[in-house]
């Protein structure tokens, strides 16, 4: 028998109608306005895993890797010490910092044969689509190391992974607006390289300006994981059939594609330039917004598990005004962001919601001000959460408890019918 408190009285029922769920209510909705969760490794629900990596408190507005506040480490290190954290569970020692980054390093380049792949996509191919296929397409070049139960074999492709990724990320963008391709510079650092590939030209000297590289590390370490989220349980779900590394880092790749989930930054950014051109002022957009005039929404201001601000947008707000502070000519929509944020803050509409700015709500000004179209900033998401995802895989790969993911189904279709002939 389950016995449920819930706000019509108390619901009790025999186990086997409550799976089934009473005339189209499935016990899911009814453990759901009972204020319950589920807790089901079995079924791989939403939160069904235990895990040790990331630790949030949406209430609160608490972030932290291996029991690190997300704030000491955005001040005090960098994108591969925090991969590292997240990946073998402490802080490295300058010595292991050192191995690590140099074993990165000597895999940043693409089999020769590769780079012939993307020769085959469309000039116009969105290059997050290149990614996926291309991180996929990484596992038929080392088919001898994608044994998920030998531990060699999954370190090499840890390393192969951080170092091929940033190398296959810059070519989808170089692809995407018909310029060669640069071979990986290995005496620049991880983010150095990265905006070299992307930026550069061959055969001519880049500058990389060290303000925009420590940013852009520090968003990529910001991102590096959020526990449990689309991307992530879909790597953890993909690996849980004991698919390789790469299949299943590609999956994650594909499950952040979309725009409520990576794509969110670049909505942001198109709602504040429309807001621009609209010539409308902020208060009249926010009105809009409460009064749900025009399918128009606020972007980049409520998230699922916080109900309070979002540790990473205070982040982020200050990295955006320091960069686009120091530009002659700060884009104007830095302004338009903050004025919103006040406004919406200073609205019981948003503070009763609990809808405060999220991760996404100034990243993409950021990233416009460093020069990337929209259409690579959930490449450069996926970029930063690459550590978290592959800690989480192996998190996974090394529980004895992990089962393949079976996602439970409530049923609610016709119950039998017996077939007629006619
Ligand atoms: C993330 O960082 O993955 C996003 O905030 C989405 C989420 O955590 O649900």
């Amino acid at each position: 028998e389950v016995k449920l408190d819930h706000p019509g009285g108390q619901l009790s029922m025999p186990v086997h109608s409550a799976v089934e769920g009473p005339a189209g209510i499935g016990v899911g909705k009814l453990l759901k306005e009972a204020g319950l969760t589920t807790y089901d490794p079995g079924f791989v629900n939403t939160a069904a895993c235990s895990s040790a990596i990331t630790y949030i408190d949406g209430d609160a507005g608490i972030l932290r890797y291996r029991g690190y506040p997300i704030e000491q480490l955005a001040e005090k290190s960098s994108f591969l010490e925090v991969s590292y954290l997240l990946i073998y569970g402490e802080l490295p020692t300058p010595q292991q910092l050192n191995e690590f980054t140099e074993r990165i390093r000597r895999h940043s380049l693409l089999h020769e044969e590769m780079r012939r792949f993307f020769d085959g996509f469309p000039r116009d191919a969105h290059p997050m689509a290149v990614l996926s296929s291309a991180v996929s397409a990484i596992s038929t070049f080392y088919q001898d190391s994608l044994d998920p139960f030998d531990a060699e074999h999954v370190e090499i492709s840890t390393f192969r992974l951080m170092a091929k990724v940033p190398t296959i990320a810059s070519y989808a963008y170089k692809k995407s607006i018909g310029q060669p391709l640069l071979y990986p510079d290995n005496s620049l650092s991880y983010v150095e390289n990265f905006l070299r590939m992307t930026f550069g030209v061959p055969a001519e000297p880049y500058d990389v300006d060290p303000v925009m590289a420590r940013v852009l590390d520090m968003l990529f370490l910001l991102h590096a994981d959020h526990e449990q989220n689309c991307s992530t349980s879909t790597v953890r779900l993909v690996g849980s059939s004991n698919a390789n590394l790469f299949a299943s880092i590609s999956a994650g790749v594909n499950a952040l594609f979309g725009p409520l989930h990576g794509g969110a930054n670049q909505a942001v950014l198109e709602m504040l330039e429309r807001i621009q051109a609209d010539g409308s002022d902020v208060r009249s957009f926010v009105r809009k917004v409460k009064n749900r005039e025009d399918g128009v929404r606020l972007m980049g201001f409520g998230h699922r598990v916080y109900k309070n601000y979002d540790p990473r947008a205070a982040i982020v707000k200050q990295a955006a005004q320091d960069v686009l502070g120091r530009m002659a000519k700060p884009d104007p929509l830095l302004d338009l962001a903050v004025q919103l944020e006040e406004i919406a803050l200073a609205d019981d509409f948003f503070v009763s919601r609990r809808l405060y700015p999220n991760v996404d709500f100034y990243t993409g000004l950021i990233y416009k001000a460093m020069g990337f179209p929209t259409k690579m900033f959930t490449v450069l998401f996926a970029l930063g959460r690459l550590p978290g995802w592959i800690a989480q895989w192996r998190e996974m790969i090394n529980d004895p408890e992990t089962k393949i993911g079976r996602p439970r189904q409530v049923y609610t279709g016709a119950s039998k019918r017996d077939y007629i002939d006619s």
